[in-house]
């Protein structure tokens, strides 16, 4: 049997008070809609099939890398109409998984039960008990327990109402079945919208039995249909995911404030202290250690390296045992070798730093090739920009740089150099020398500052 996948994904949500379309709305930095995607392509399946509406082209043209076929439901009639839309596309033969692009967290291992329990009879539900049904359709079954009908929320008299047994709105169905019954819905209901959840009395009428399975968790299946919501549930994915990094060899002091949005991939024996934020693509080697606050993203951090306090890491590629911060910035392009220091604000921009160079203090290096065993004094600046062009500084290796230095690129240090405290280069240095530029020590007894309302003039040397 094969399975097609359709995800409706077509409401506006208006309860999120958005100009963005809902399933568009983020959780730990990725789409709703990209999170039940990525479910849905972790099962077997032949194809999967997107329901879009409200919002028009934005949600297709943001999640153009995703290999679906994108059907537009132009006017938003119900989840019946829906589902409607998408089947042409599907075989007679399939069996149909019905998801929700507003559900995000549902599991592989639930989805995979509820296709197995359509096996037989041809249709399953996905049901639940919350605690709180309010907006939910109801289950309603027989004396022996058999699924008679699901009656919504809003058409549903008292006694439904205390229905505890919710219809998650997630189902499998034979397709050859589901066709027959979409084209019997109406819209004669209290919304005036074409119900899906109709279909499971004309399955009663029909003698097709209904298995019904449940979520592990109930967060499996509640949807966002409020900020609130949608807060509730991005705290309960990064306990998850922090779980998850824990069982890896992670430590954390209070994994309820750390955030991962994206992919992080660990080593063992990592400490990530408080508010730490990992985004895109990020590696972590063994030992790394994180402080307090500080940001990574798409990066590669090597075995050992420290990163203190309130850091921001952008695009690098940071060597083992290196040592980054308290309050270090680094940029795009940074690719630091081994044991390299970088200190409180500094800012490395599009440069590489080798092996056990150190720039402590106040500086920023851009587009620059350092060597090894550099020091770079507290203050030093490489002008890369002259107002319309970036160019670049290459300091070689054992250079030592003076405090206070600029460095006025396109320019060369050669290896070995010393630069004095408060240079300005601005031609290549050869090996070896020792440069400085500051001015004679000028002293000028006898100066008096000058005084509001006065004639001022320095006096004669
Ligand atoms: C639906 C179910 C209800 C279930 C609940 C679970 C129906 C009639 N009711 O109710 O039994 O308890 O989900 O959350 O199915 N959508 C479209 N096009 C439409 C209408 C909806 O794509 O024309 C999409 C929405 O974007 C959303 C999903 O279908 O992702 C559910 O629609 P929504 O209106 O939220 O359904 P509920 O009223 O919550
Ligand atoms: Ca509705």
């Amino acid at each position: 049997m094969s399975l097609s996948i359709i995800i409706l994904a077509a409401g506006q949500g208006t309860r999120m008070r958005s100009a963005i379309p809902k399933v568009l709305h983020r959780l730990a930095g990725r789409t709703l809609l990209e999170h039940v995607y990525t479910v849905a392509a972790s099962l077997n399946t032949r194809g999967i099939h997107i329901v879009y509406g409200y919002g028009g082209e934005q949600v297709p043209h943001l999640l153009s890398h995703l290999s679906a076929s994108w059907i537009f439901q132009a006017e938003q009639l119900g989840t019946g109409h829906a589902v409607k839309q998408a089947i042409p596309g599907i075989r007679d033969e399939d069996d149909i998984l019905i998801l929700y692009g507003d559900v995000p967290l549902v599991a592989k291992t639930t989805l995979m039960a509820l296709v197995e329990a359509a096996s037989g009879p041809g249709f399953s539900l996905l049901t639940a008990w919350l605690g709180n049904s309010y907006g939910y359709g109801r289950i309603v079954r027989d004396e022996q327990g058999r699924i008679t009908r699901i009656v919504e929320d809003k058409d549903a008299d008292a006694a439904e109402r205390k229905i505890a047994e919710i219809n998650t709105g997630m189902m499998c169905v034979r397709a050859v079945l589901l066709k027959q019954w979409l084209d019997r819905l109406n819209h004669d209901n209290v919304q005036g919208e074409y119900y899906l959840t109709d279909i499971v009395a004309m399955a009663v009428a029909d003698g097709i039995g209904i298995h019904t399975t449940s979520p592990t968790h109930r967060t499996e299946v509640q949807g966002v249909n409020t900020r609130g919501q949608l807060a509730e549930l991005e705290r309960h994915y990064q306990l998850q995911l922090a779980q998850s990094l824990m069982d890896r060899g992670v430590s954390f002091p209070d994994p309820a404030r750390f955030d991962l949005r994206g992919e992080l991939d660990t080593g063992t024996d990592i400490n990530i202290d408080i508010n730490v934020v990992i985004e895109g693509k990020v590696r972590l080697g063994n030992g790394v250690t994180i402080g307090q606050n500080c940001l990574i993203r798409d990066s590669e951090i090597g075995d050992g390296v420290e990163i203190l306090a309130n850091c921001i890491i952008e695009d690098a590629v940071i060597g083992n045992r290196c040592r980054i911060g308290p309050f270090s910035r680094i940029r795009p392009g940074t690719r630091l070798a081994e044991e390299v220091h970088i200190g409180n604000f500094v800012e490395i921009k599009n440069s590489s730093i080798d092996t056990a160079s150190k720039i402590n203090h106040l500086s920023y290096v851009g587009d620059s090739e350092v060597g090894r065993n550099v020091n770079i004094g507290a203050g030093t600046i490489t002008c890369n920009y002259d107002g319309a062009n970036k160019h670049k500084t290459i300091i070689e290796d054992d250079v030592h740089v003076g405090s206070d230095t600029q460095l006025v690129a396109p320019v060369r240090v050669g290896r070995g150099v010393t630069i004095g405290a408060g240079t300005t280069i601005t031609r290549d240095v050869e090996p070896d020398l020792l440069i400085h530029n500051r001015m004679e020590r000028r002293v000028v007894k006898g100066w008096k500052r000058p005084e509001k309302g006065k004639k001022n003039a320095e006096p004669k040397k």
